[in-house]
């Protein structure tokens, strides 16, 4: 959310009223809209033709017009993209501390870098990621903006999960910091904008639940615990005065300093009673996110309630309006908030206990890529602008910004979650297993009965380089919540290597690198009656390695006697690594 030295429109002011004769002139347009409104009940359609040909074609398209960028020698690492038509990118510095876009660009390169570890992308990802750090804090609280979750997530964050290099994490802690000291806690939320004319008092937008996500991740990686609970208790605030009875959303909220309602409106939407289209992307996507780390069922369903109102209202192409309460006079496209949702519907059709609501959100967020995937919005390879996407808009013409702000371009932010889309996409159709942060969610269940000696095999595929991931194994009754239930591990240790628990401490008996994006097989023997484990790991295109010789049990494990659940635990991000072909089998 951008500055703008104007008055908030809240839900005090007047209603813009629409001549019967403004109406009738666009009577064709009203039709249409009604028309298109009523296709949102499409939205539960079967998914359309977006396939892996499509992602890789979607990707290909990426690198091209990112390497060019990345590569132009008119843009120097401290120069940012933000919005484009056909010519040059528009640029923002590292030093403009209150806008909100810089993290996108390296947030790219970094997934760019992701797909096939070209350290071209790498070198390039950590020029413009570096040049961001500066940012991480400032003396002066109205030089912190609110929006640092999104600088630092897509660029640090990326940088962090994809390499583990420690530095990044503590550049992400001191950002963390920084963003906390926004927190009021008498009203429970974390205070967007002191930029504003004075209309506000104490501000939220919805912009900001994307912003939680830095708080949420500090909080379980190294920083300050009571991060996690300003973060759910802005969530919380945002579910309960943000999110209308219909699911929609208003832009902004202002509360008095003791914590009271003083408005509800919206800056960047059409009117203070108008649901901003890529506000509740910001909804759906920040909910979802919420839900990711703490899982927290008021999380949850939030994001369902926001989803359910979003996909009702789309048109057949599945790109909404800039404000699905826009008169048909002003009709423009919003690509950047389709983006947003095609990402995060993905991941929470993998929460939702309703296969079919599951699969309608998945079908949705498919339908969605496939028409963003489609030359009505991805930019012509050749002979256009630098960007990815057409037709985002940033601001619409409104009275608090008549002239609107970047308006049908090409814009970094729809660029970026596209990218994401797409790459989770590539992620989660691959099957198998996919680790995660939380030891709850990581756990798999074996069945009952694997007891005595058990021959365990299975692949596995780190998908970055320096991973704290592990594959534990506990007793059918043990209920998982830390490395300690688990009295079987064979880890890929943050060296870069395997090894195995023994008794009190991890050991290998060789040592055996593992790769990014490369598969290894592990043939585990346990003996249940014995309390010892033999490990086997197998490199492409090598023999077996014995890293484990008749290991004893953790230590401090709880009775083991039973081979009843695997667990897949990431130390630092969901999705660090991959199982597949996982098969238990007497000797
Ligand atoms: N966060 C600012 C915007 O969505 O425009």
């Amino acid at each position: 959310m951008a500055p703008a030295p104007v008055s908030l429109r809240t839900g005090r002011a007047s209603r813009r009223s629409f001549p019967v004769n403004t109406l009738w002139r666009n009577r064709g347009k009203a039709f249409l809209l009604l028309l298109t409104g009523c296709l949102g009940v499409l939205a539960a359609a079967p998914a359309r033709a977006f396939d892996d040909a499509a992602a890789d074609r979607v990707l290909q398209a990426a690198q091209q017009k990112l390497r060019a960028t990345a590569s132009d020698p008119q843009i120097p690492t401290t120069q940012y993209p933000k919005a484009t038509t056909n010519g040059p990118w528009r640029l923002v510095p590292n030093t403009a501390n209150i806008d909100w876009v810089q993290g996108f660009f390296p947030g790219q390169l970094w997934l760019m870098y992701e797909q096939g570890r070209d350290p071209f992308w790498r070198t390039k990802a950590d020029a413009w990621t570096r040049n961001l750090e500066l940012q991480k804090s400032n003396p002066d609280i109205r030089q912190i903006t609110h929006d640092l979750g999104f600088k630092f997530m897509s660029s640090f964050g990326q940088a962090y999960r994809l390499t583990g290099d420690d530095a990044y994490r503590q550049v992400l802690l001191t950002a963390a910091g920084s963003l906390a000291r926004r927190f009021n806690s008498t009203v429970g939320v974390i205070d967007c904008c002191d930029w504003n004319d004075g209309t506000w008092h104490v501000p939220m937008v919805t912009d900001t639940m994307m912003n939680l996500e830095l708080l949420f991740w500090g909080a379980r990686n190294g920083g300050n615990p009571a991060w996690n609970d300003m973060a759910l208790r802005h969530a919380l605030k945002t579910a309960s005065d943000m999110v209308r009875a219909d699911g929609g959303t208003f832009h902004v909220v202002d509360y008095s300093t003791s914590g009271s309602i003083l408005s509800r409106g919206t800056f960047q939407g059409f009117s203070a009673s108008s649901t901003w289209a890529r506000g509740q992307a910001w909804a759906i996507y920040g909910f979802t996110m919420a839900y990711r780390y703490t899982r927290d069922p008021r999380m949850l369903q939030a994001a369902q309630k926001v989803t359910d109102y979003y996909l009702a209202r789309l048109p057949a192409d599945f790109v909404p309006n800039w404000d699905f309460n826009a008169p048909a006079n002003q009709q423009q496209k919003d690509s950047s908030a389709a983006a947003i949702v095609a990402s995060a519907l993905q991941e929470l059709s993998r929460y939702v206990s309703d296969p079919a609501v599951a699969q309608r959100y998945q079908s949705a967020a498919l339908a969605t890529l496939d028409s963003l995937a489609s030359p009505a919005y991805l930019a012509p390879a050749t002979g256009g602008g630098p960007g990815i996407l057409l037709h985002g808009v940033a601001f619409y013409k409104t009275a608090i910004k008549p002239t609107g702000e970047d308006i049908d371009k090409s814009l970094i932010y729809s660029d970026y979650y596209f990218v994401e889309a797409v790459s989770r996409f590539k992620l989660w159709n691959q099957g198998g297993w996919l680790s995660t942060l939380g030891f709850p969610e990581s756990v798999r269940g074996l069945g009952t009965g694997n007891t005595g000696v058990r021959i365990v095999e299975f692949d596995v595929t780190p998908l970055s380089k320096l991973i704290d991931g592990v594959i534990g194994y506990a007793d059918t009754s043990t209920n998982v919540t830390a490395y300690s239930s688990l009295a079987m591990s064979l880890r890929m240790n943050p060296s870069g290597f395997f090894d195995v628990r023994r008794g009190g401490a991890y050991a290998a008996l060789a040592s055996v690198p593992y790769q990014a994006n490369t598969t290894y097989h592990v043939r585990m023997r346990t003996d249940l009656n014995a309390k010892t484990y033999s490990v086997w790991v197998r490199p492409p295109g090598g023999g077996e390695v014995l890293v484990a010789d008749s290991f004893a049990f953790r230590s401090d494990a709880p009775p083991t006697d039973d081979l009843g659940k695997v667990s897949l635990k990431s130390g630092h991000f969901d999705n660090e690594f991959r199982v597949r072909n996982h098969t238990v089998r007497a000797e």
